[in-house]
């Protein structure tokens, strides 16, 4: 795995990938990799999180291994299960030759690796992303706490399996609800902010190629006015770079009311949130974001 031998060299990479973190991200992904440790990133939905652990997997030309978590997720499919339907055709085709060594059965043949088991397991290097654990619930949480402190899962039936290298592991958390202090114990933490302006127009034209360099600053800033407003769901930098997308797209080379009311679906997905930005506070929100800059 090639490591990083400063911060710089590190947002270089990442960079490389398409992904522009601001210091405090570089510096927080740099000393998980140094330390080994676990990185929990939160943050509002659509600043980035999922994205980190994908860009920095490229960065390390490493597999990316990823475990959405979801309410009622349990350890038959974010660590392994037995294969029992290859276990029934493996006794009846082998009923005539006597009985079936249980040994047997219970072997590699018949394992299903989930991600965890597959993370930990892996002889390449690996990243794992284990996206919004906030979903999972608590059962799931403190089965994570251990398998985060030493890196091993045991089998019943095989064993103990312990990592022979410790993969790179991320969690992201959306905030729906507070984990657990034993849980954020274990890891390295960073809050993922909205990004600064500059950085966000840096992000949609990394993002969006091509894009005229007027529209992204003027998207950018609309957007970041957006979210002054009390929206039930403020915008993410997803929803600006989808904007600008669909605005390039269109044509256009700056912002103007008709085209804002009319393309406003790519950053505000709640009805109540479309009627908030209506007429004066649309107008209002459109100047500045012309006038400034
Ligand atoms: N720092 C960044 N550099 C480049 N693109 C970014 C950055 N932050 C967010 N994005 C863009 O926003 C999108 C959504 O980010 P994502 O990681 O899915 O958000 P989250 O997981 O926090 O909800 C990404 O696909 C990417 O286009
Ligand atoms: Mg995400």
């Amino acid at each position: 795995m090639e490591e990083f031998s400063g911060i710089e060299q590190l947002e270089e990479a990442l960079l490389g990938a398409a992904y522009l973190p601001d210091r405090g991200l570089a510096t927080a992904l740099f000393l998980a990799l140094r330390v080994r440790k676990p990185l929990l990133l939160e943050g509002e939905a659509g600043v980035g999180k999922t994205e980190a652990a994908k860009a920095i997997a490229a960065a390390l030309n490493s597999r990316l291994i990823r475990l959405q978590c979801y309410e009622g997720l349990d350890v038959a499919h974010a660590v392994y299960e037995w294969n029992y339907s290859r276990q029934l055709l493996h006794i009846r085709a082998t009923q005539d030759a006597g009985a079936v060594a249980e040994d047997e059965l219970f072997g590699p043949k018949f394992l299903i690796r989930r991600p965890l088991l597959e993370a930990i397991s892996s002889s390449e290097p690996v990243v794992l992303l284990i996206d919004e654990i906030d979903r999972a619930d608590d059962e799931f949480e403190a089965f994570l706490l251990e398998m985060l402190s030493d890196f091993q899962i045991t089998i019943p039936e095989v064993g103990t399996i312990r990592a022979e290298r410790r993969p790179v592991v991320v969690l992201t958390s959306n905030r729906t609800r507070e984990l657990h202090d034993a849980l954020k114990r274990r890891c390295l933490f960073h809050w993922i902010g909205h990004p600064s302006c500059e950085r966000e127009v840096e992000i949609v034209r990394l993002r969006v190629p091509g894009v005229p360099e007027r529209l992204a600053a003027e998207a950018v800033r609309f957007v970041q006015g957006l979210r002054q407003l009390d929206l039930a769901k403020p915008p993410g930098v997803a929803e600006t770079v989808d904007w600008a997308e669909a605005l390039a797209a269109l044509g256009r080379r700056e912002l103007d009311a008709e085209v804002v009311s009319s393309t406003l679906g790519s950053v505000l997905k709640y009805h109540e949130d479309l009627e908030l930005v209506q007429d004066e506070t649309l107008v209002g929100l459109l100047e500045e974001a012309r006038s400034a800059g």
